[in-house]
């Protein structure tokens, strides 16, 4: 099966609506290729802005989080119905700061990814090794572990067009130290494995963890890479385009068409 190629960045807790759209502004004068499927997540404040100045460009928008209930009395949390009102073309769930940071667990993950799907959003599923799992040689024992608790339950066309990105804890962030390309080759290798074993051959497997324009190309050249997701590198449109081009010549060489 033919996967689409994707570069994403995750803005965390950055942007305001004014930076998103000076962002995407400057994004749009950028000749990005058409076999790429490029998108950024922005916070929730600047979704709306976001989608609505991305309408007439390729750039696909995506949200952080959103809650597994429709509605109800659940302060602070958002809805896949809000989500799909501005058009949303993803919807992020269990990264690692979240599981950290605000509680998220396999559980919460997997009622997630169901209300995503249910609600007509693609989930761009994280899961992540931690150290530990890493010293221990448990690394893809780790995270397959997590995907399968994702998925559990959904069927192939369910989650066909879904994402799933391995972010090693380790290699994530201000103190990450980038994965080699043998370890993220080893793991999505054994991700991969997983997804096929269940027909799941419509996921799409996305990398992130440091991952900037000196180390894209490597990576994204890997077999079972179908994308990168990216934080720091790419909060700039600069940083952004520099790593979908360099990805891009190493996965598909250079005669490749832009728009
Ligand atoms: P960095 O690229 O800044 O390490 O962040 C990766 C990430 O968490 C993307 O979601």
């Amino acid at each position: 099966m033919t996967r689409d190629f994707w570069i994403g960045t995750g803005w965390k807790m950055n942007k305001t609506i004014a930076e998103t759209l000076d962002y995407l502004a400057r994004l749009a004068t950028v000749d990005l290729p058409n076999d790429v499927r490029v998108f950024v997540v922005p916070p929730f404040t600047a979704l709306a802005a976001a989608k609505r100045a991305a309408a007439a460009t390729p750039v696909l928008v995506g949200a952080q989080n959103m809650h597994w209930e429709e509605a109800g009395a659940r302060t602070g949390e958002i809805s896949a119905r809000m989500l799909t009102e501005i058009g949303v073309d993803l919807v992020e769930i269990g990264h690692s700061e979240r599981r950290a940071d605000c509680g998220e667990t396999d559980a919460t993950v997997a009622a997630k990814v169901r209300a995503a799907i249910a609600a007509g959003l693609r989930p761009l599923v994280c899961v992540g090794d931690d150290r530990a799992e890493l010293e221990a040689g448990a690394s893809a024992e780790a995270v397959v572990r997590q995907a399968k608790l994702a998925f559990a339950g959904l069927t192939p066309a369910e989650l066909d067009g879904g994402l799933l990105a391995y972010e090693p804890i380790w290699a994530i962030g201000e103190n990450g130290r980038p994965a080699t390309t043998d370890h993220v080759a080893e793991v999505h290798s054994a991700l991969r494995r997983m997804l096929d074993a269940r027909g799941l051959d419509g996921v799409a497997l996305l990398y992130g963890g440091s991952v900037d324009a000196d180390n894209a190309g490597p990576l994204a050249a890997l077999d079972d890479v179908d994308g990168l997701f990216v934080g720091r590198a790419a909060w700039t449109p600069e940083g952004l385009a520099a790593v979908v081009h360099v990805a891009r010549s190493w996965r598909f060489g250079d005669a490749g068409a832009h728009l």
